[in-house]
C-alpha cells in the first residue's frame, strides 16, 4: 500500500482539476493510513465512503467542463471513452467497498482495494486528465 506524493507528477495544470485531486489524494492517503494501522474497519470503510462520494462529485466536475468544452464530434467521443473510465471506478467502488465491509478487519483485503485505486487513479490523471486538460488549454487558447 502506498501513500500518494502530491508533487508535479500528479498535476494537469487546470487549477480546479488540481485542487479537486488534491482533496482526493488526500483522503486516499487517509484510507492507506487506516489501513497501515489497523485501526477499526469501520473506520476505514467511513474514509472510504467519503472517497467514493469526492471522486463521484470530482467526476461530474470534469463531465461537465468537458461536455462544455469537448463539442466536436471528435471531443464528444473522447468524453464518452472518459466518462467510461469514471463509471468504471465508480462501480468498482460500488461493489469493492460493502464487500471489504462484510469481511471484517481484513488488512489483505484492504491492501488490494487501495492498491487497485491507486494504480488506477495515478494512470487515470497521468494519461487521460492531462489530455482533457489540454483540450481545454487549446479551446481557451483559439
Ligand atoms: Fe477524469
Amino acid at each position: 500500500m502506498q501513500t500518494f506524493k502530491w508533487d508535479g507528477h500528479l498535476k494537469t495544470g487546470n487549477e480546479l482539476i488540481d485542487m479537486e485531486h488534491k482533496q482526493i489524494v488526500d483522503i486516499y492517503n487517509d484510507c492507506v493510513e487506516l489501513a497501515l494501522n489497523k485501526t477499526e474497519n469501520r473506520k476505514l470503510i467511513a474514509r472510504l465512503n467519503e472517497l467514493q462520494v469526492k471522486l463521484a462529485e470530482h467526476f461530474r466536475t470534469e463531465e461537465i467542463l468537458a461536455g462544455c468544452i469537448l463539442a466536436s464530434d471528435a471531443g464528444r467521443l473522447k468524453l464518452a471513452e472518459h466518462k467510461a473510465r469514471h463509471d468504471y471506478m465508480l462501480d468498482y467502488l460500488k461493489t469493492a467497498i460493502p464487500k471489504l465491509a462484510e469481511q471484517g478487519d481484513n488488512t489483505a483485503a484492504a491492501q488490494e482495494l487501495l492498491d487497485h485505486i491507486h494504480e488506477w487513479y495515478e494512470t487515470h490523471i497521468e494519461h487521460e486528465d492531462r489530455e482533457f486538460v489540454s483540450y481545454v488549454k487549446r479551446r481557451f487558447a483559439s
